[in-house]
């Protein structure tokens, strides 16, 4: 893949919700730690909040990853700004906030990090997710490499294209459908995920044959990794990003001669 197509290199592999398990998920404590890590691409999750703004949480609910209860939908940007993202699975980080989309970007243009943004709707907010993360994205990352922007919802990757024709957008599977590729040419995505476990190598091959680059979630073994490498695959997300290293930027192209991720 050329870095023209998507402004920047793409690496081998991605930390995972910001930070892997390192830190609370899609937190600016998560960042830092991967760029501490050398890692140089990070993939959070973004949601709205009652007043229509992004956020960064992966479930629909609060409960699980901060101190709040209820739905994030219907969270008023206030509410959420008051909220532990340490205190219920990571002690060693209490105090840690849910940072907004804005936030996330000052982070990572601070900290030298290329960003994959996944928009995340809640049901039902698809179009007006895909949208809003869009048209922020473009005002947040103007004037630098634009991040590479994916979903699982293809309305909201739809009403994404909509406001942001120029945007490189990724299409998310858990299992890659045979119809991918007219999926991705509709949506102009250039970039094809899905997860490692449910890959398969006729996949792998129909992705190296059109040059579109192929990233898998989720991958901590390291030895996991140099094998879907080796097999085609350009990056992986990973978790543990103290063990699946980027040895070398994949430039989107399988590494015939990698021997693996690095071990740290
Ligand atoms: O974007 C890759 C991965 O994050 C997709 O799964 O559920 O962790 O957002 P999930
Ligand atoms: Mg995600």
């Amino acid at each position: 893949m050329s870095t023209a197509r998507f402004g920047w290199r793409l690496p081998r592999v991605f930390a995972h919700r910001c930070g892997g398990a390192l830190a609370p998920e899609n937190t600016l404590a998560g960042l830092r730690i991967a760029a501490r890590l050398g890692i140089t691409a990070v993939e959070f999750d973004v949601m709205l909040s009652a007043d229509g703004s992004p956020w960064l949480i992966h479930d629909e609910t609060l409960e699980r990853t901060t101190n709040g209860v209820g739905r994030v939908g219907s969270s008023s940007d206030a509410q959420l700004r008051a909220l532990d993202a340490g205190i219920r699975r990571h002690p060693a980080f209490v105090g840690e906030r849910v940072p907004t989309l804005a936030a996330a970007a000052a982070a990572c243009r601070q900290l030298g990090l290329h960003a994959n943004v996944e928009i995340k709707p809640a049901a039902g907010c698809e179009e007006l997710t895909g949208s809003v993360v869009a048209r922020q994205v473009q005002q947040l990352w103007a004037g630098t490499a634009q991040p590479l922007v994916s979903s699982f919802s293809e309305a909201a990757l739809q009403a994404a294209r909509a406001v942001a024709p120029t945007l490189t957008l990724g299409c998310l599977f858990e299992r890659v459908p045979t119809d991918w590729r007219e999926r991705l040419r509709r949506l102009g995505a250039a970039t094809l995920h899905c997860d490692a476990g449910l890959v398969d190598d006729g996949v792998i091959a129909e992705a190296r044959a059109c040059d579109i680059p192929l990233l898998c979630y989720t991958v901590d073994d390291p030895v996991l990794a140099s094998s879907l490498f080796v097999r085609g695959v350009a990056a992986v997300f990973s978790d543990r990003i103290d063990l699946v290293g980027d040895d070398e930027a994949a430039d989107g192209r399988p590494a015939d001669h990698h021997s693996g991720g690095s071990r740290r």
